[in-house]
C-alpha cells in the first residue's frame, strides 16, 4: 500500500518480514552473486533499500565494509540476525532513503536488487546511488521489467502491480547517464527468491562504472 508521498509503507514491509522466513531468501540475489569477479576486494558497499539483507550479508563475505539501509525496522533486525549467523558485521541505517542523507563519492560498491517505488523517487535514488560511489565504483542493479506485470499475473514471480514502478532498460540507461555501461539486459529468468519471487519473470539486470 503506497502512503501519500508514493512508496510502500514501512508497516507494509514490517509485516512482511514479521514472517519467520526470509522473504526473499537469505541467499544472494543471483545477479549480483554473478559479478562477484568484478568487484574489490576490499572497500566500501552500500544498499539502499536492504530488506532483510541478504545481499548486505553476502558483501560483508566478499571482504567489503557494507552499510544496509531500509525503511523497515524488521528488516533491518533479520539482516543483523542473518550477518551474525553468518559471521559477519553490517552496519544498518534506519531510514527513509528519500529523505537520508547519502554518502557522496565515498563508496567503492551500490548494490540495488529490487528496489521498485515512485518513477519521480526512482530516478533521484538512482541519481544519489550513482553520486554515492568513488569514481570507478560500480552500480549493481536488478529490477522487474515492464513486462513483469503479465509474468506475475501467470506465474506469480513477484514484483509490484504498477506499471511505473517497473523497469526498462532504458530507463536505467537514462538514470544511470553518464556512467559507463558494462552490462545491461533485459531477460526472462527463474527467480527463486523466498517465497516472494518464486518462478518464472521477466527481469532488467545491469551494471554501471562511474566514470573516473
Ligand atoms: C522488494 S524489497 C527488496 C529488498 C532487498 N533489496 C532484496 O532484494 O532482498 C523492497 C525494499 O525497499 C524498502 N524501501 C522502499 N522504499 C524505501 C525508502 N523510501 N527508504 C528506504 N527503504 C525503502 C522496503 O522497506 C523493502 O525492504
Amino acid at each position: 500500500m503506497p502512503d501519500a508521498l508514493g512508496t510502500p509503507a514501512t508497516p507494509f514491509w514490517d509485516a512482511r518480514y514479521a514472517e519467520e522466513a526470509y522473504a526473499y531468501g537469505t541467499a544472494p540475489n543471483a545477479w549480483l552473486a554473478s559479478q562477484a569477479s568484478h568487484l574489490p576486494a576490499s572497500g566500501r558497499a552500500l544498499v539502499p533499500a536492504s530488506g532483510e539483507g541478504r545481499d548486505a550479508v553476502w558483501l560483508a563475505e566478499q571482504g567489503l565494509t557494507v552499510t544496509a539501509v531500509d525503511l523497515s525496522a524488521a528488516g533491518l533486525a533479520k539482516t543483523h540476525r542473518l550477518a551474525d549467523a553468518r559471521g559477519v558485521d553490517v552496519a544498518t541505517v534506519h531510514a527513509d532513503l528519500r529523505t537520508w542523507d547519502w554518502p557522496l563519492a565515498e563508496v567503492d560498491v551500490v548494490a540495488l536488487s529490487f528496489v521498485h517505488v515512485e518513477p519521480h523517487v526512482r530516478s533521484d535514488l538512482h541519481r544519489r546511488a550513482l553520486a554515492a560511489l568513488k569514481p570507478g565504483g560500480l552500480v549493481v542493479v536488478e529490477g522487474f521489467h515492464i513486462g513483469q506485470l503479465v509474468y506475475r499475473a501467470v506465474h506469480g514471480s513477484g514484483g509490484p502491480g504498477r506499471a511505473d514502478m517497473l523497469f526498462t532498460a532504458d530507463l536505467l540507461r537514462a538514470d544511470f547517464e553518464g556512467a559507463d555501461v558494462l552490462a545491461l539486459e533485459e531477460t526472462e529468468t527463474t527467480l527463486r527468491e523466498g517465497a516472494y519471487h518464486d518462478g518464472l519473470a521477466k527481469v532488467v539486470r545491469g551494471v554501471f562504472r562511474k566514470r573516473a
